[in-house]
């Protein structure tokens, strides 16, 4: 077998065997395959696609390039989620807790933020203390004491996908469905849990621009997981706006903490409960109905928000910043963006919001950036509402006042203003389970 071979049959459009991919992903992690015959092989992936018996191979090749976690001494079943990437979201805060104060384990390792997007665990280390880097033995000691532990994710974790996703980037190789699940869906499956929840967003802050495409997302990494045993279910939800109001790492914290106080807006309490509601069903803890009424109930009772204290406490961080989020890093500079004119926001460009946080420090454009975790924006005035001219659509924060510039044009041509009222969307469009 030959690189020139694998890449002469997917250029012509012929499935892979197994063997030629694991050939493939094998010898691009040793180094044998150079970096322009992977990145041809990706392109031509791209353009001709995979059938579901080579992305699960692919799948496969990316888990055995490096370590799997067991978490098999948790002594049941465990529970993860992912999403593909939005702005303002917060979800995994509210919902990981949420799940565990209804009695299920979550084990979850988690990414930082790139580009529009944020991470957890950039939002996570807002809190002083708070260990994202746990050994082994914490992780699963934690996710025992208190039914929910999160930590970053361990460098040997699926090494072919860090390579192959650093060429994806700058070769225009990124949306390709089979490469996107199986880059995911590798990294869920080698993290050990059983019950997978995704969350496909869909709209101008997502890589899927359309609801055909990301339910085709859905149904390849639904497929994946069912091939390598594990429960999983999806739900499509809209990114055409951010989630909440909130965007920026502590600034989203402190609001996933209203939402864990029975507060906090309609569209992210909405979207929690209902992923609570599927990965609860999915594990087995009755029926739909039922599982919504519990997770209702974790949130208006303050038993999450236990959770999320007591999984705080666990790893180091300071609990008095969850009790008053007052306590959590703030910027010393602030401005208002105000509406040039009335009517309502018939618009928003999701990704350009996130790019103006990424612009006032709240995220990185490289991976070797820090973030200003006090940095970011809150949102008055979202999509469908209704603003007078000179009235503020929103609070930038910067510790430096010379960031604000150009956040605040790109924040204003996000912002679409018209005389028309648009009809609302709901923020879950779909729920996808076992084909
Ligand atoms: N997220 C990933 O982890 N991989 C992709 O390919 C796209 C989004």
């Amino acid at each position: 077998m030959n690189i020139y071979e694998i890449l002469t049959a997917k250029k012509r459009g012929l499935p892979l065997s197994d063997e030629a991919i694991d050939f493939f992903v094998d010898g691009f992690v040793r180094g044998e395959i150079a970096d322009y015959q992977a990145s041809a092989l990706l392109m031509a992936i791209c353009i001709n696609g995979m059938n579901d018996a080579e992305t699960y191979a692919l799948t496969r090749a990316m888990i055995a390039s490096g370590d799997t976690v067991d978490l098999s001494p948790l002594g049941q079943s465990v529970c993860d989620k992912h999403s593909t990437g939005g702005v303002g979201d917060k979800v995994s805060l509210v919902l990981l807790p949420l799940v565990a104060a209804c009695g299920l384990t979550v084990a979850k390792m988690s990414g930082r933020g790139l580009g529009h997007t944020g991470g957890t665990i950039d939002k996570l280390e807002s809190i002083e203390g708070f260990d994202t880097a746990l050994s082994r033995e914490r992780f699963l000691s934690v996710a025992r004491k208190t039914g929910f532990a999160i930590t970053g994710q361990s460098e040997g974790l699926v090494p072919a996908d860090k390579l192959l996703y650093a060429l994806r980037d700058v070769t225009a190789t990124v949306d390709s469905i089979p490469l996107i699940a199986s880059s995911i869906m590798s990294k869920k499956i080698a993290s050990g849990a059983d019950v997978i929840v995704l969350d496909v967003k869909v709209g101008s802050g997502a890589f899927c621009k359309t609801e055909a495409d990301a339910k085709q997302l859905a149904d390849t990494m639904i497929g994946l997981g069912k091939r390598a045993g594990k429960k999983v279910a999806a739900l499509l939800t809209d990114m055409n706006t951010p989630l909440g109001n909130t965007i920026g790492n502590a600034l989203e914290l402190k609001e996933a903490i209203a939402t864990l106080k029975g507060e906090g807006p309609d569209d992210l309490k909405d979207l929690c409960l209902t992923l609570a509601q599927t990965i609860l069903h999915l594990a087995g803890k009755g029926d739909r109905n039922r599982c919504r009424r519990d997770a209702l109930r974790a949130l208006q009772d303050g038993s999450a928000l236990e959770i999320l204290r007591k999984t705080v406490s666990e790893q180091g961080g300071n609990v008095a910043q969850i009790d008053n989020p007052d306590l959590l890093p703030q910027c010393r500079y602030k401005q208002e963006v105000f509406a040039a004119r009335s009517g309502y926001i018939v618009e928003t460009d999701a990704e350009r919001y996130g790019m103006a946080a990424l612009l006032l420090g709240a995220g990185r454009r490289k991976k070797s950036d820090s973030v200003d975790h006090g940095a970011g924006i809150v949102l008055h005035k979202k999509l469908g509402d209704a603003v007078h001219a000179g009235e503020s659509l929103a609070t930038l924060y910067a510790s430096d006042p010379a960031l604000f510039a150009e956040a605040e044009t790109t924040l204003l041509q996000a912002t679409v203003l018209g005389d028309r009222q648009p009809c609302p969307t709901p923020v879950v469009l779909q729920t996808v389970l076992d084909r």
